[in-house]
């Protein structure tokens, strides 16, 4: 089938690509500017954002596509204008985030029908952003969108440094401050959810559509099985992991470490133990796959060691010894 990706050459929209390309579609993938592309994918170059670039750019194709997969929806003005320009399109996931749900984070999230960000919410803001293009989308698809509220991502491709920096403090540290406290966690594999998001325009996608929590599920692993894989990772590729310093949420929180910013995951345990209970039913009756912690991280390093993606030097502030003074 021919399928038209929004965003093509980036982490997620990468996946969707190949993935898409390696299942044999006719792959069209759009982005502003050039980027690597596989063999056998036309590039279509324009800013979605921009309702009459977009419908330039989609009826210059010719055939319109069968499944569209939208993963660059960062402006309500893009989802108007796919919203415009391929409302007739029989299948289209839109990629949205569980930063949709009006009380995430703290959380839980107990199920999709818990509530969004409204209207009135400033759109300008990530989270009601989101709440407002699956609206938007929602109104011209109907039943033919499929809004998948991902999680966090992790994988190969991924350029925020957040999984990767723990395995980099384990590859170049000999003591690696972690958090003492232990809680579930759950991502999702970029692989996973490409692969998924192509199951589900490959098929008529009425009665599948609509909301979906699209990440792993609670409990997959915890803080310390991701901190042990990140050690397994860097065994596996040849170095010797540092050895783990626990210290406790009050040591971190006074030396100024900033949760999740300065410690990507960390969450202090009160936060955390609603952040992460994130239930994800829905996805797991679609069928959206969860591949072990371990090849996620694996394959994520392995991918940073192939590329050179520099990460930065150690924080002073969590210098295990300084923690421990
Ligand atoms: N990363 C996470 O953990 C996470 C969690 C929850 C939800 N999400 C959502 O997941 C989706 C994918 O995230 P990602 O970071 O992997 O992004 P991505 O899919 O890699 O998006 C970047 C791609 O989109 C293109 N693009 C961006 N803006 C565009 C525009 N206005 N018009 C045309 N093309 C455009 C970029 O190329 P050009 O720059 O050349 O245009 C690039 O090809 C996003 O919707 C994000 O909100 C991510």
């Amino acid at each position: 089938m021919r399928v038209l990706t929004l965003g093509a050459t980036g982490f997620l929209s990468g996946a969707v690509v190949r993935e898409a390309a390696a299942r044999g579609h006719e792959v069209v993938g759009l982005s502003r500017t050039p980027g690597d592309l596989p063999p056998g994918v036309t590039p279509l170059h324009a800013d979605r954002d921009d309702v009459d670039a977009l419908r330039a750019a989609v009826t210059g194709l010719g055939a319109p596509p069968d499944a569209v997969v939208d993963t660059c929806g960062y402006t309500v003005a893009g989802a108007r204008a796919a919203a415009a320009v391929l409302a007739d399109v029989p299948a289209y996931a839109y990629v949205s985030s569980v930063s949709a749900y009006r009380d995430w984070p703290p959380g839980p999230v107990r199920s999709e029908a818990d509530p969004t960000f409204g209207p009135d919410a400033d759109v300008q803001e990530y989270g009601p952003m989101k709440a407002e293009s699956e609206r938007v989308l929602t109104a011209a698809l109907g039943d033919r969108v499929l809004l998948a509220r991902a999680g966090l991502i992790v994988g190969p491709g991924d350029r925020t440094r957040r999984l990767t920096s723990w395995v980099h403090r384990f590859a170049t540290q000999a003591r690696v401050a972690v958090p003492a406290v232990d809680v579930p966690v759950a991502f999702v594999d970029v692989r996973d959810l490409a692969g998924w998001l192509l199951d589900m325009v490959e098929r008529p996608i009425a009665g599948a559509g609509g909301a979906v929590t699209a990440t792993g599920p609670a409990g997959m692993t915890t803080f310390h099985g991701m901190l042990d894989a990140c050690r397994a990772a860097v065994e596996a590729t040849g170095g010797r992991p540092g050895e783990t310093v626990p210290v406790p949420d009050a040591a971190l929180l006074a030396a100024g470490v900033e949760p999740w910013r300065d410690l990507p995951f960390w969450l202090p345990e009160e936060t955390a133990r609603t952040a992460w209970d994130v239930a994800t039913d829905r996805a797991r009756e679609l069928g959206l796959p969860t591949r072990p912690v371990e090849e996620s991280v694996l394959d994520a390093w392995r991918w940073v060691l192939a590329t050179g993606l520099e990460h930065p030097d150690l924080d002073p502030r969590l210098d295990p010894a300084a923690l421990a003074g």
